[in-house]
């Protein structure tokens, strides 16, 4: 197995990456002190709980699954079960699927008795190169997503890449999108060589950029910005197929953002025709289309992006994008409209 270390001071933790590395669960459970355990978790992953072995004591709380298990009704419910289940301020929580499981259970760890230990143990693509590790936890309003939540360090994540055997084909390409963004990020940015890596390595690769922008930038200030590569465009693509039609996931909606940043970036002069290049080479070896879809071309529907992106809770009311260029990846504030429309019209002529 990979350790990465987490460095946060007192907060500090190990994401542990590898196949078999399930089986560190009971040792680590054990670390924590606690006596008891409740495993929060979905069907979809039942018969690799079936395996898991805490060490102590414990109850299954099974969510719904897919977005709307990330709701305030769940954080009730679940806190509910844990008095049920007789959970000390010592005991621990282990959150075992997809990053709407260790957001909801993530979110309840840290409110039940104003803050109990929680291991995650990621089962998805997108969960072990993202979601799981961080400490961002949280839950959706109606009124949009990740409205409401808390940063609280999980006390050690375990990813474990045999569990992904069972992960459906489109969560694949879903967790795909978001190892690309980690090709142009860091000081030494991986690049193409990425795609190429054994699996572990990839999501090493990518837990190592995660957590030095969290490890610099626990609590989202210009750092941890970063991270949201590509997502700009992302967003609104999700925002526009919403109530427009469609049928994006959001690893392939970062796709198309990532070729997108990069020919807005050539646009404004920031990088030249290779590097664009080399953004269509890394996504294309993660197997992923960037071409706008065609519910989205012309005009009209890239007023709407437009819209949707200066909107974008990052964006704070001017057009803000992540943007690739001499110095590496950075924040760059202040981007006409004219240029972004000229770009999505751009991206029309992708294949
Ligand atoms: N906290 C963070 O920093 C952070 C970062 C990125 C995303 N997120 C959140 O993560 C969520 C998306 O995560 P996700 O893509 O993992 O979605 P998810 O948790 O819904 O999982 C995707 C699907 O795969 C299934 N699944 C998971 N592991 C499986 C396995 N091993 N075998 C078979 N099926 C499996 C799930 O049941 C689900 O149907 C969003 O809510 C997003 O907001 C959080």
């Amino acid at each position: 197995v990979i350790v990465v270390p987490v460095e946060l001071g007192t907060r500090s933790y190990d994401v542990v990456i590898g196949g078999g590395a399930r089986g560190l669960l009971r040792r680590l459970v054990a670390g924590t002190g606690a006596g008891r355990a409740v495993v929060v978790t979905q069907r979809s992953v039942e018969g690799w709980v079936r395996e898991l072995d805490p060490g102590v004591p414990f109850d299954v709380e099974l969510l719904d699954d897919g977005e709307a298990a990330k709701s305030l009704a769940t954080i009730e419910r679940l806190c509910r079960s844990f008095a049920a289940s007789g959970l000390a301020r010592s005991d621990v929580v282990v959150a075992v699927g997809g990053g709407v499981v260790t957001d909801v259970a993530g979110f309840a760890a840290a409110t039940f008795h104003r803050g109990i230990a929680y291991v995650n143990v990621a089962t998805s693509l997108l969960g072990q190169v993202d979601a799981a590790v961080g400490g961002k936890t949280g839950v959706n309003l109606p009124e949009g997503k990740n409205l409401v939540g808390v940063f609280w360090q999980p006390r050690a994540v375990l990813c474990d890449t045999d569990v992904l055997s069972t992960l459906p084909t489109r969560e694949w390409a879903c967790g795909r999108g978001e190892m690309a963004k980690y090709a142009f990020l860091g000081d030494e940015p991986p690049g193409a060589s990425l795609a190429a890596m054994p699996l572990d390595e990839q999501v090493a690769t990518c837990v190592r950029l995660k957590t030095s922008v969290v490890s610099a930038d626990e609590r989202e200030g210009a750092g941890r910005a970063l991270l949201n590569y590509g997502h700009t465009l992302a967003h609104a693509l999700e925002a526009a197929s919403f109530d427009g039609g469609g049928d994006l996931r959001h690893g392939e909606a970062v796709a198309i953002g990532l070729v997108f940043a990069a020919l807005l970036a050539r646009r404004l002069g920031r990088i030249d025709d290779r590097r664009v290049d080399e953004h269509r080479a890394v996504v294309g070896a993660f197997g992923l289309p960037w071409a706008l879809p065609a519910e989205r071309r012309g005009q009209a529907e890239a007023e709407r992006l437009v819209g949707f992106m200066a909107r974008d809770k990052k964006a704070a009311h001017d057009l803000t994008f992540v943007l690739d260029g001499p110095g590496g990846v950075e924040v760059v504030h202040g981007v006409e409209p004219a240029d972004v429309l000229a770009t999505l019209a751009e991206m029309g002529g992708e294949r």
